[in-house]
């Protein structure tokens, strides 16, 4: 990386401390009212460390202690370490779903950065949204920045079976649905699936999106692989803490670092993984905010080169606990090295190639090789077709494969209420080659595209044994479930998208190698009911709903806010 060290004078922080003015004054009296020497923070860079703990968030409980490893390793490295909560956002406790809220930490996260005397920052995020929603405010606020992940929690076990977030709460639930699973098991579950601090150990979101994060070059090399718990995870976050002053001082900011060949990698990453479906819309909303163009056509393109080899629920058996003894994802990117781009930089000061090189793999069953791989292809396939003009998604390896080519009849629930109170309704006399369809699921019909989209087998067909059944919705679904769910369908229902125009005993063909969703109803019978469906009224008419409702654009863009993702650079903020 070239040097542009900086001196003392150039850092950003300096036009808050070092003018012998009134105003000065004022911002160093206020340190020293905090207990602050000139020696702690003169000519120093300040490194904001935001941080997403709080006690409703049950993934980043141990980011107290992490929060003082990181300024540990500032102090060391000679800079002055700040500690500043943003948002926590938890995903299992926010409604109507977290994502709603991404772009809010967004928007504080770079406003943050913005308005203080910040020369670097350490991102402290795991737990699912919190990942996207830091990186795009920092990228946006383009401060030198670390990206510090959470890191997955120990595996779950039950009865002496490993159990894997969220992917065996939805496998264990329809056994009990079934009426196989009696209460005293299901509560004797829910003690042993979560264990510790950290966020979801399976490849959910949260470990897919921390991963990506490391193959954007946002991370310390092989930091996001390592359990919450472990010693060696105080000792990395005191590393970030260490190295962010230099990237402070060498000025290496977020949009230096996440070009068009970094989100390549970073899809590769994700399809290698078989990673959780809403990367792609992350990915979309981040690449927006760097500048790159990122269409979905470009995840399909990759993902009919790159295997899947990472051998993790839901996609494969084991959990991230086994995938960091397997060698962790240094090992897996350096199996997958020739469809890397491995020149791209990255916060370590060195290139993506230069930090993987010589991994090793210590479990060759969890990570496999190409010959071996879990998947031929990667892990999300995007679709098209008349049901969905701009794109919907599939992950094709989370489902039964008798239906990846598959005609049924569509069963259609207009909302998720509608979903809820009609499903298990024997008297709808639904198969298992009926098609699922619901609407009002997506971006602005939810709101919030939730992660509805691993709809509910009827319990009368699960009794029959029936584990898996087509799924359509402009839903998302969790990276931790799985189903031949068909997702993100564009445009929405709700805004007239053809999911609205679907009716009770259409038929559809879902063609996965074909990459097709079709709705089998002729194009002046689909004009017809277009003539006739109304919008609904928006649900939230004020504050932040409002906001979202005006701004939020549709899965294939990101779901980013157009005012964010659109318009010139901000200027610096003036100081008086
Ligand atoms: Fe936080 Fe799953 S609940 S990552």
């Amino acid at each position: 990386m070239a040097s542009k060290k900086r001196d003392p004078s150039q850092l950003r922080s300096a036009r808050w401390f070092a003018p012998d003015d009134q105003r000065s004054f004022g911002h160093r009296s206020r340190l020293k009212q905090m207990g602050y020497d000139t020696e702690d923070f003169q000519a120093k860079p300040v490194i904001a460390i935001l941080n997403t703990w709080s006690e409703v968030n049950n993934c980043h409980t141990h980011f107290r202690d992490r929060a003082e490893e990181v300024k540990r390793g500032v102090w060391q490295a000679g800079g002055f370490p700040m500690e500043i909560p943003v948002m926590s956002m938890s995903e299992s406790f926010m409604k109507p779903t977290s994502m709603y809220y991404r772009n809010l930490l967004a928007l504080e996260v770079e406003e943050t950065l913005r308005c203080y005397p910040v020369d670097g920052a350490v991102l402290m995020g795991g737990c699912d949204k919190t990942v996207p929603a830091l990186i795009m405010g920092a990228t946006s606020a383009n401060i030198p920045s670390i990206f510090l992940p959470a890191g997955p929690m120990l595996k779950g076990c039950w009865r002496g079976e490993t159990l894997g977030s969220g992917t065996d709460m939805w496998r264990y639930w329809a056994e009990r649905q079934a009426g196989n699973l009696c209460e005293d098991g299901w509560n004797e579950l829910e003690d042993g699936i979560a264990r510790s601090p950290g966020h979801c150990m399976t490849m959910g979101t949260a470990s897919t999106m921390t991963a990506i994060a490391e193959a954007l070059g946002l991370c310390l090399p092989g930091s996001t692989s390592i359990p919450a718990v472990h010693s060696t995870h105080a000792r990395m976050a005191s590393a970030c803490g260490r190295r962010v002053v230099d990237l402070a001082w060498d000025s290496v900011t977020p949009r230096e670092l996440l070009t068009g060949d970094a989100f390549d990698n970073a899809i590769v990453t994700d399809m290698a993984l078989g990673g959780s479906t809403n990367a792609i819309i992350h990915l979309i909303a981040m690449a927006g905010r760097a500048g790159v163009s990122l269409s979905l056509d470009r995840f399909d393109e990759i993902s009919q080169q790159v295997p899947v080899i990472a051998n993790i629920r839901p996609s494969g058996e084991y959990v991230m606990e086994d995938f960091y003894d397997a060698g962790g994802i240094l090992a897996l990117l350096e199996q997958i090295r020739p469809f890397l781009k491995t020149d791209c930089l990255t916060v370590s000061g060195k290139t993506l190639g230069e930090n993987i090189a010589g991994a090793e793999i210590y479990n060759d069953d969890v990570i496999r090789s190409p010959e071996r791989s879990v998947s031929k292809a990667g892990g999300t396939f995007v679709l098209r077709g008349n049901l969905a003009p701009d794109g919907c998604v599939i992950k094709p390896t989370a489902a039964e494969e008798r239906l990846l080519q598959h005609t049924g009849k569509a069963a259609v629930f207009s909302d998720y209420a509608d979903l809820k109170a009609r499903i298990h309704d024997e008297s709808l006399g639904l198969t298992e080659d009926d098609i699922i369809v619901l609407q009002n699921a997506g971006p602005i019909g939810a709101p919030g595209i939730p992660e509805w989209g691993m709809l509910p087998i009827p319990d009368y067909l699960l009794k029959k044994g029936v584990r898996d059944m087509v799924r359509i919705s402009d839903a998302r679904m969790s990276g931790t479930s799985y189903g031949a769910c068909v997702l993100h369908i564009a445009p929405e229902s709700a805004i007239g998208g053809p999911l609205a125009l679907v009716q009770d005993g259409d038929m559809i063909t879902l063609d996965v190698e074909g990459r097709k969703l079709h709705l089998d109803v002729s194009d002046d019978e689909l004009e017809r009911r277009k003539a006739q469906w109304q919008p609904g009224e928006p649900r939230i008419k004020r504050g932040y709903g409002k906001l979202y409702a005006d701004e939020i654009t549709q899965a294939p863009e990101g779901c980013d806010f157009r005012f964010l993702h659109d318009g010139p650079e901000t200027p610096e903020p003036d100081i008086f």
